[in-house]
Parts: structure tokens; C-alpha cells; sequence
């Protein structure tokens, strides 16, 4: 069942770092549960997604961002406001199952700091409008997509402008295993533009999940360390880049784990790589141009 099917229900919780995080009750978990959502939002997908170099790079051109688990709004609102140093126009569009995450932050602005002097945007955005205007230097669309991102991924006539960065923050496999599998990574790896790189950042370092990208054509490197988390995953279309891509060590490591067969389908319990996962990622063009090759 989806649990938002159910009355939504949220808590304001303190971090050990002070500050404050929205916690789900639904799904069990708390939105940013690591250094707190303004600093997770800055480093973990603002940094990791290159904006600042993607917004001087292309000013004049529109800078598509995707923004898979609206929740809180925070990676959202960083986004924006890291767009608004530059004259760029940019389209962002948010994913979720519904808008109650951010009305609830709305709500408690006053104590949720990543959200001040948004109000008046959050006021028209949170009745389902969306809403575009000039923050700072840039010209902003912002839409929300709603529903389940699997399905909507799954859906032909839905036509969504290819990105050039995902903020991808969904709750845990546990939670949301259907936004973690190898199907839909190919969904939204087949909507990227391969005429333009595009990044994909997450807080998860699961190989289960790095196989899952890997096998629906991204390349895959470690993210930085953010909060309790010693490493967090980037992705592209690009291997160039990836600051530090998987390599055949990390390759070989995963040949020999029991957990690393992603699931392809919700639900799919872990177990060893399938020959045909292996022979896939072997011949993967991030390995099989290593020096060493991934035979090994
Ligand atoms: C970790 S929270 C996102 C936090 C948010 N990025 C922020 O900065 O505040 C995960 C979000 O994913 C949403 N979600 C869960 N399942 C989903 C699904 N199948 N499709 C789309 N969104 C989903 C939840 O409603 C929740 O808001």
C-alpha cells in the first residue's frame, strides 16, 4: 500500500546537529536525518551536481533540474537559490507523491531555516500551481509532478524535458523500493538528452544500487561524505564526469558479494550477481576500457 494513501502525517524533529528535519510518520523516516536539510540539500546535491558551473556554463540556455522526492522542499529550494547568482533560466520539477510534505513545512517555517524568505513562492506553489518568477538573476519555472515516480517514469505520453541534474531522494529500499530499482533506472536513464551530460546524485552507497545505474547505462562513481554517511553516489551519462569513478577494484569486490543483484522489480530480495549482471557490467564501458580490463 502506498502509505500516503493513509492520512499524511508529519513531526518536527531536532537533530543532534540542532537543527530541524521533518520526520514521515507514515513511511518511518526523517526528510535530510544526517547533518540536517539546509547543509545535506548544499553538499550532497547542489555541490555534487556541479550547478554552479552547469548555471555559468550555460547561460542564455535553459538548465533543466529534477528534483525525485520534493518531501521538505529543501533540495528544491537550495537548487533555486543556488541558481539565483546566475542569469540562467531554469525549469525545475519536483516529484512526489503529493504536496503534504511541503504544506506541513510550510506550516513551521519559523523553525526550519532553509525555508526563510521562501514563504511567499511556498504560498502559491503549495496550492498545486506551481510557480515561476525571477529569484535573484534567473528566470524559474517550477513545476510539480505528482504521483509515484515509477509509474509516471512508466509512461509514454508523459513528456518531461531531459535533465542536467537529478537530485534523486527518495526515502530508503526499504521504504520506497520501487524508486530504487534497475527498471526504472533505465526509465530515467532513457530520458536523459545524449547530447547533454546530466548528473545524478543520491545519499545511498549501496552496491545494489551502483549496479542498478551502472545497468541502466550510467556511469557511476563514489559521492562525498555528508553528515554520519562516509560516501553518497554520483551518476552521469559522461564517465568524464565523475570525480572518482567506480573502478575494476570496487568490480571485483562486487563479484564476490552475496547482496549485490539489484532488484529489477519492488521487493527483489538481494542475493549474488546473475551471470547476465556480471557479463553486463563487465563489459560496461566504465570497466572494459580499464587497464586491467574486468576480467579479473
Ligand atoms: C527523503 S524524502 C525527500 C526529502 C526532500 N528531498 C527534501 O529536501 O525535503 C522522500 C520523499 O519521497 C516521496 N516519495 C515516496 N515514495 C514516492 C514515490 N513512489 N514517488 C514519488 N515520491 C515518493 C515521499 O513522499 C517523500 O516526500
Amino acid at each position: 500500500m502506498n502509505p500516503q494513501e493513509g492520512q499524511p502525517s508529519f513531526e518536527l524533529v531536532r537533530l543532534a546537529s540542532g537543527a530541524w528535519a521533518v520526520r514521515d510518520e507514515a513511511f518511518g523516516e526523517i526528510m535530510h536525518p544526517g547533518c540536517g536539510p539546509a547543509v545535506e540539500a548544499a553538499r550532497l546535491y547542489v555541490e555534487q551536481l556541479r550547478l554552479a558551473q552547469r548555471f555559468a556554463a550555460q547561460q542564455g540556455r535553459e538548465v533543466v533540474l529534477w528534483d525525485v522526492g520534493l518531501g521538505a522542499g529543501a533540495n528544491a529550494l537550495t537548487m533555486l537559490q543556488a541558481a539565483s547568482a546566475w542569469p540562467v533560466r531554469v525549469r525545475l520539477l519536483s516529484f512526489d507523491l503529493s504536496l503534504e510534505p511541503l504544506r506541513f513545512a510550510r506550516r513551521h517555517a519559523g523553525r526550519l531555516a532553509y525555508l526563510a524568505g521562501w514563504q511567499g513562492v511556498l504560498d502559491v506553489f503549495v496550492e498545486g500551481r506551481g510557480w515561476s518568477g525571477t529569484i535573484g538573476e534567473a528566470k524559474v519555472q517550477w513545476e510539480f509532478v505528482s504521483g509515484d515516480f515509477a509509474v509516471r517514469m512508466a509512461e509514454p505520453d508523459l513528456a518531461l524535458p531531459a535533465p542536467d541534474g537529478i537530485a534523486y531522494d527518495p526515502f530508503s529500499p526499504q521504504r520506497n523500493p520501487e524508486l530504487w530499482t534497475a527498471r526504472l533506472f533505465r526509465q530515467v536513464f532513457r530520458r536523459l538528452d545524449p547530447t547533454r551530460p546530466c548528473l545524478l546524485a543520491t545519499y545511498s552507497r549501496s552496491n545494489r544500487v551502483r549496479v542498478a545505474l551502472l545497468l541502466a547505462g550510467f556511469f557511476v562513481g563514489r559521492g562525498c561524505a555528508v553528515g554520519m554517511k562516509e560516501e553518497t553516489t554520483v551518476a552521469s551519462n559522461r564517465l568524464e564526469w565523475l570525480d572518482r569513478p567506480l573502478d575494476v577494484d570496487w568490480l571485483a569486490r562486487v563479484r564476490r558479494s552475496a547482496t549485490a543483484e539489484p532488484a529489477w522489480e519492488p521487493g527483489e530480495p538481494p542475493g549474488p550477481l546473475r551471470p547476465a549482471t556480471w557479463e553486463a557490467l563487465r563489459r560496461h564501458p566504465q570497466f572494459a576500457a580499464g587497464p586491467e580490463g574486468a576480467s579479473r
